[in-house]
């Protein structure tokens, strides 16, 4: 089945109100008229982070649209550095960083539980960044913060490993696909050392796996 008609099922699964399908489809058609590898990634992840939450019995709705949303900010970014695979200049890196804080500018005030999560995604990484949060519109409780942090932290495992493990992974090398669970478990212990016992888990239960990749 092709990645839209997965979301479509997910959309119905999760009895998503018509309202939001059209709020996210329009974002995702943005990213899309933006760079098509980026769109493919969002729906990716979106469906991925979707089953990390009915694994761990989480908030799938949550989950969902975080990870469709999550690149949102590069829209943003100029479509030549998003498609760009080597010789990254530090002017091209700062540019690619931004669409953290934009992604929040963006579904700030809108989809705020969703603007929290995304903003924080390469949050835990070895160069973590946006350095400093913007301050969210809502005022969250801590035990929503806590959830926040968690959720935002499951979408940075699906995130990363999607990047390595889809056709343009040139930044891991370019060799890295699903069979390779001993390099995937390598990349994630040296990029995602925090996150290693959840990666080695969802590897270990079958979550993270190839079957979206293979519908792009
Ligand atoms: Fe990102
Ligand atoms: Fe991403």
């Amino acid at each position: 089945m092709v990645l839209e008609n997965l979301l479509e099922q997910a959309f119905d699964d999760l009895q998503i109100k018509p309202d939001q399908r059209e709020s996210l489809k329009t974002y995702l058609t943005i990213i899309r008229n933006r760079d098509e590898a980026t769109y493919k990634h969002c729906l990716r992840v979106g469906l991925l982070s979707r089953d990390i939450a009915d694994y761990y019995g989480l908030d799938a709705k949550a989950l969902l649209y975080a990870g469709l949303m999550h690149d949102v900010g590069k829209v943003l970014v100029d479509g030549d550095t998003l498609r760009k695979k080597e010789n990254f200049t530090a002017e091209d890196y700062e540019k690619v960083k931004s669409h953290a804080l934009v992604g929040h500018a963006l579904l700030a005030g809108i989809h705020e539980f969703t603007a929290a999560i995304i903003v924080r995604h390469h949050r835990y990484q070895p160069n973590p960044y946006p350095a400093e949060l913007p301050k969210p519109k809502a005022k969250f409780s801590p035990a929503t913060m806590q959830l926040i942090d968690m959720y935002a932290r499951l979408l940075s495992v699906a995130d990363f490993y999607d990047a390595a493990i889809s056709r343009d992974n040139s930044k891991f090398g370019g060799q890295i696909n699903s069979e390779n669970t001993e390099k995937i478990k390598e990349l994630f212990r040296q990029h995602k050392p925090d996150d290693f016992a959840t990666a080695e888990d969802l590897l270990r239960g079958g979550i993270l796996n190839s079957s979206y990749v293979a519908q792009a």
